[in-house]
């Protein structure tokens, strides 16, 4: 028993109308990353020798997305037997297996491909399908089994007679074949159907007629889910969400409210991260060991070091670093800022494309004014810095080492090693103002 060498062609020629979208079905995401992406990570995890991805003539945005992978372009969509013949030049002469997998399947795994291949080989096969028993089989190409429950074709349901729509076994999608057996067959497929389409499905009857082996895996149904309209993205994110919780909770991640966390296909967890309810994760965030990240917190891009607390009401945005044993407390917003070590900025506060040395402590209120309305502009603030609440840091602006700044003070000059800068109005006192405002005012007072 062995596995031949393998090529992965996913077709994603598909209009996607149901979606009613300007984006293409495959495009949209799912937990951040395009429902494409997620079925070519499964296609490379299988390591094949090519991945090719079958997209429509005026699809630039997916084959910017698939590259370096090769496309090969379908000129009209006239049905996944047409979409993987528009392969040909990549793939007729090629000696090992194909998987012909659909692009919309956001939710296939590669264990379920590794199903296929396995039962593919255990069979010798030269044509091996998926097949699953939906809970409503709807439209789903029916599995017809002969008297040795061999495989003989596949109907799809609109053209089914009533006796095969009550078959509960269903065509899941991907299909594995000999290149060398199989591929010969894709001409003699024709398009008598009641969509007059040509159907890939068909291939399975002529390698059976042609005396080849046929054979099926079982796949479990969330793998064979596609995406056809906006409800079944809603579901396949939902799906998607449980098993990047699951995952990150079996790989030591502690969540209070699993269901309202959301993550990203991307998101790194450190062990012992504790997080609270209603946190959502943007791509591209790394979170390090013992980060504790309290409710309510949004979070995109951001590398967060191991014993920081983040939270509640916490925004990090793209390009966010903290140091270790930071603290981000709540209504704090963080963009494109480098937080050194056991720094923290605890209440009220914006701090953007600014560099906060360790230790320095950034009081309520306090923000950087990193846009001149032109451009954006550094704050540089050293260790051990601190700036009182409501400071305002006019960017280009740097405070030195140990520098503090006072309460409530406009910062436009650069404040050198500790320093104390004041930059407010000096206050006045001004003794029994408000008994000689009440008697000269007392006549005129309104009622
Ligand atoms: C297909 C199967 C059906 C199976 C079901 C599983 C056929 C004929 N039928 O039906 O047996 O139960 O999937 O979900 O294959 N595509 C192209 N070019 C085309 C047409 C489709 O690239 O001309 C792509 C689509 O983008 C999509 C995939 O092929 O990713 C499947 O096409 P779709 O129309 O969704 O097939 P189904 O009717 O769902
Ligand atoms: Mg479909």
């Amino acid at each position: 028993m062995t596995e031949s060498a393998l090529a992965c062609l996913i077709l994603a020629a598909g209009r996607g109308t149901r979606m009613h979208s300007d984006l293409p079905k495959v495009m949209h995401p799912v937990a951040g990353l395009p429902i494409l992406g997620h079925v070519m990570k499964v296609a490379q995890a299988l390591v094949p020798e090519k991945i090719i991805v079958v997209v429509g003539p005026a699809m630039e945005q997916v084959q910017t997305f698939v590259a370096p992978h090769a496309v090969a372009i379908q000129k009209t969509q006239r049905g996944t037997a047409d979409a993987v013949r528009a392969a040909t030049d990549q793939l007729q002469n090629f000696a090992g297996d194909i998987a012909v997998l659909y692009g919309d399947a956001a939710l296939m795994t590669k264990e379920a491909l590794q199903e296929l291949r396995r039962v593919h080989a255990e069979n010798a096969a030269a044509i091996t399908i998926s097949a699953f028993t939906p809970d409503d089989a709807a439209g789903y190409g029916r599995i017809l089994l002969d008297d040795r429950s061999r495989v003989m074709g596949i109907i799809e349901a609109a053209d089914a007679t009533p006796q095969q729509k009550a078959i509960t076994l269903c065509n899941g999608g991907a299909i594995l074949f000999s290149a060398p057996k199989v591929w010969p067959l894709l001409d003699k497929i024709e398009n008598h159907n009641a969509k007059h389409e040509f159907y890939l499905t068909d291939l399975v009857e002529l390698a059976y007629r042609a005396g080849l082996t046929t054979a099926y895996a079982m796949f479990d149904n969330e793998a064979v889910q596609g995406v056809n309209d906006r409800v079944e993205l809603a579901a396949a994110e939902a799906l998607m969400q449980r098993r990047l919780r699951l995952a990150a909770m079996r790989g030591g991640v502690t969540m209070q409210d699993p269901d309202s966390v959301f993550l990203a296909h991307d998101t790194l967890l450190g062990r012992d991260v504790t997080l609270g309810p209603n946190i959502v994760f943007g791509t591209g965030c790394v979170v390090g060991d013992h980060v504790h990240i309290r409710g309510f917190c949004h979070i995109e891009g951001a590398e967060i070091a191991a014993g920081s607390i983040v939270g509640p009401f916490a925004r990090l945005r793209a390009g966010t670093k903290l140091g270790t044993n930071t603290h981000i407390g709540n209504f704090v917003e963080l963009k494109n800022s480098l937080v050194g070590a056991g720094s923290k900025i605890n209440h009220l506060s914006y701090i953007g494309d600014a560099e906060i040395g360790s230790t320095s402590n950034i009081g309520a209120g306090a923000i950087t004014c990193n846009y001149d309305g032109f451009r954006k502009q550094r704050t540089i603030i050293g260790n051990n810095a601190f700036i009182g609440s409501n400071a305002a840091l006019v960017a280009p602006v740097t405070i030195g080492n140990g520098a503090f700044v006072g309460a409530g003070s406009v910062i436009t000059n650069n404040v050198p090693a500790d320093t104390l800068a004041v930059a407010r109005g000096r206050q006045v006192n001004l003794e029994n103002w408000g008994g000689r405002q009440k008697n000269n005012k007392k006549d005129t007072k309104s009622s």
